[in-house]
């Protein structure tokens, strides 16, 4: 019997997860193409969600939303948010990705940063300063300040390194009034920047890794991925030569500490002592054809006859990680 996809996004969708309708639409038609049943449900709310739900018939769900949102620009999670695998959980429909648990863990960098932490994986030091906090007197310096729960580096600029009390005050009361959300405070990580795909669960499990660059006469005054390098093209992806069983290691140390399914992408840098640490695993990563890291990590691993050969197989290995973990294999 042909197996059945739901693709579920909704206005949140290129803020919180795998890019906008374009992509949702090339995923749809990738999904088709391999064979399998699939449709979109595109949500705005929790009554459209339960609508489209009551008459699914799908075997599993996939989700570019973490949660149920109206907003475009942030991910924003608010303390009443109504997590799509919670929803589906409660209905018994098995979905693609991590747990429920995991997605807010993930969601949340410095949950995410704890539980690693605890775990003995590599992160950097880390502390969140939520609105109406005051900020610990011992932090050290250089420091780098983000939105605890965002993406595609909104909220991420030059001002996000600070070099004194005054920067790092400035920056963190900039997070609270423009993003509404808590700040996290990092030790600033000087070196390159990594971005790891897993993919699969279990002994079909790959991690596979990719060292980012942008062409040195786009950065300002720091070598970061301001939001502005974002989304532009201006990214490349390449096979590391130097540190790849470091990533490899830490990557699967952390997406194994968190219990994360089918498909992650873990972000690393190099610290100052020279050794890599995680800044954060996105939950659902971003799954534009050639253009997202994933899909290019990917065809620098596996090169098929063309890009769009390559999405497809990513994309097969997803549908095949997740259906074997339901029972159900493709
Ligand atoms: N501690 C740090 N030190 C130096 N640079 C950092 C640090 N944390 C983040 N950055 C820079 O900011 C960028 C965005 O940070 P991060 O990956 O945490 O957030 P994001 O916006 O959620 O990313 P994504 O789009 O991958 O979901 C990183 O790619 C990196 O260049
Ligand atoms: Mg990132």
């Amino acid at each position: 019997m042909k197996r059945e996809v739901l693709l579920v996004t909704g206005p949140g969708g290129d803020a919180q997860g795998w890019g906008n309708m374009a992509v949702t639409e090339v995923l749809n038609d990738t999904i088709n193409a391999l064979g399998v049943k699939c449709s979109i449900a595109y949500v705005n709310n929790r009554r459209e969600f339960d609508d489209v739900m009551d008459k699914a018939s799908c075997d599993l769900v996939w989700s570019s939303l973490y949660y149920l949102s109206e907003r475009e620009d942030i991910v924003g999670a608010p303390d009443d948010a109504e997590w799509i695998s919670d929803l589906l959980d409660a209905r018994n429909i098995p979905y693609i990705g991590s747990s429920a648990q995991t997605m807010k863990d993930l969601i949340l960098k410095f949950v995410t940063h704890e539980i690693m932490a605890k775990a003995g994986v590599c992160v950097p030091y880390h502390v969140l300063v939520n609105p109406g906090e005051n900020i610990p007197e011992e932090i050290p310096f250089p420091a780098f300040v983000k939105p605890n729960g965002e993406s595609r580096s909104v909220g991420i600029s030059d001002r996000s390194v600070v070099k004194d009390r005054a920067e790092l005050e400035a920056q963190v009361a900039w997070v609270h009034s423009e993003l509404g959300q808590g700040a996290l405070i990092e030790e600033y990580l000087p070196g390159d920047e990594y971005t790891v795909l897993m993919l699969g669960n279990g002994e079909h499990q790959e991690i596979l890794p990719g060292k980012v660059t942008v062409d040195e006469t786009h950065y300002g005054k720091f070598r970061i991925l301001r939001s502005d390098l974002r989304g532009v093209g201006l990214t490349k992806v390449s096979i590391p030569t130097e540190h790849f069983d470091e990533a490899v290691e830490l990557c699967r140390k952390a997406t194994d500490a968190l219990k994360c399914m089918d498909h992650v992408r873990a972000d690393m840098r190099v610290g100052a002592d020279g050794r890599l640490r995680i800044i954060e695993v996105n939950g659902i990563p971003g799954l534009k054809p050639v253009k997202s890291w994933s899909p290019q990590i990917f065809s620098l691993y596996h090169p098929q006859e063309t890009p769009e050969a390559d999405y497809r197989e990513m994309i097969r290995t997803i549908l095949v990680s997740a259906f074997a973990r339901i029972g159900k294999p493709l």
